[in-house]
């Protein structure tokens, strides 16, 4: 190993300040310099979160979407694609039956959907919280400073909208009709409004460096992130991506390890899309500095119509069959399942300061 990278490992375990020269350093790990990278990650992942791994149950609750992100098949243009809305109703017994089966937090997510008004999302989100204790994350899109606070009020705890780049000329690229600025300004009033925030990026995105990686890494920490997901670019054929290839296991797993030394106190989720290219991905993931897996809780006849991307995993599954097999597969790696809410180290501890929560 080159004394050089060695030494920016140590010195992520004290805690230290990254360059940005550095952080693009540490995403060139040679052959016999990845495992240690992944090894480091995992070992302050162990510091900050323990051996438990926090749950989040994810309710895909409508495949509409009036945005035309490039490389999305929810994107509105895509008429190959078999469009549902659950009704509120619904999502709520969804929600409950995801408490009785063990989740404590419930991710409610979508295309961006203004059938949903933010009257509907807040009676919805009133109603979960009477009917289940769990913690609610939003992931609808964006929507205005008054939309958020008015479901910050009726009890939304989290929200989560990636960034997906930090580099504005690629974010202008894949997202024709998206502003790069509304995106942050959104990130933004969400932390004003006291949620936890939850912000990542897509790695192996077409044209993307690995220079714009690490001020993706940068930007997560300069928004003072509590949840950030990094999961890899799955190329759908139904989209004008289809020609590019999809990101890479090993890129993905290194930007996620890069990510735990430079913001040591986020949650980071083994993502869907990780398990999705790979059988092992989200194992891979969770010994690679991530704490956090989000399972599909959607009932099953609406799943296979959540199609991101394609070959996503869990679609055939039940609630219960996935809540069963992500609990074997965090034990087969020697941790256990969370009974808490998971909140960010940072909420609980009110600074930013390395958390040992041991
Ligand atoms: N509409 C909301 C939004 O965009 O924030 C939430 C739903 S959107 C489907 C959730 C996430 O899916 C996006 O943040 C994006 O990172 C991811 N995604 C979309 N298309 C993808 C693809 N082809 N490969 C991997 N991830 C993808
Ligand atoms: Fe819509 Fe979100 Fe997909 Fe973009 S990423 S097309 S906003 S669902
Ligand atoms: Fe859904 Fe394994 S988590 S089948």
């Amino acid at each position: 190993m080159r004394a050089e990278y060695n030494d920016l490992l140590k010195k992520a375990i004290n805690d230290g300040e990254f360059t940005r020269e550095e952080v693009i350093f540490l995403l060139k790990p040679e052959d016999d310099e990845k495992d240690v990278l992944f090894h480091t990650a995992d070992v302050i992942r162990k510091e900050v979160f323990g051996d438990e791994v926090h749950l989040r149950g994810i309710i895909e609750f409508s495949n509409y979407c009036e945005r035309n992100c490039l490389y999305c098949g929810l994107r509105r243009d895509n008429k190959n694609l078999t469009r549902y809305r659950l009704m509120p109703e619904e999502i709520i017994d969804i929600a409950v039956n995801a408490e009785r089966i063990g989740y404590r937090t419930i991710v409610l997510q979508s295309g961006e959907d203004s059938f949903y008004t933010t009257e509907i999302l807040c009676q919805v989100v009133r109603d979960i919280k009477d009917r289940a204790d769990v913690a609610i994350t939003l992931s609808i899109g964006e929507r205005g400073f008054e939309d958020y606070r008015l479901l910050k009020e009726a009890g939304a705890d989290r929200y989560l909208i990636k960034q997906e780049t930090s580099s504005p000329e690629l974010y202008r690229k894949l997202h024709p009709d998206m502003r790069y600025e509304n995106r942050i300004r959104c990130q933004k009033d969400l932390k004003t409004l006291g949620y936890e925030l939850g912000t990542g990026n897509m790695v192996g995105l077409p044209w993307q460096t690995v220079e714009e990686l690490a001020d993706d890494i940068l930007f997560f920490r300069e928004i003072d992130a509590d949840m950030i997901g990094i999961g890899p670019f799955i190329s759908n054929p139904h989209t004008p991506l289809r020609n590019f290839s999809s990101g890479m296991v090993e890129d993905t797993l290194k930007v996620l390890a890069v990510t735990r030394l430079i913001n040591p106190l986020a949650n980071l989720p083994a993502t869907t899309a990780l398990g999705s290219l790979d059988s092992y991905g989200r194992q891979k993931g969770l010994t690679a500095g991530a704490n956090v897996v989000m399972p599909n809780v959607t009932t099953m006849k609406y799943r296979r119509f959540y199609e991101i991307y394609p070959s996503k995993i869990c679609t055939g599954e039940r609630p219960e069959a996935c809540r069963h097999c992500i609990e074997g597969i965090i034990e087969s790696i020697g941790r256990r399942v969370s009974s808490g809410y998971g909140e960010s180290p940072k909420s609980l501890r009110g600074g930013k300061e390395r958390c040992i929560m041991k």
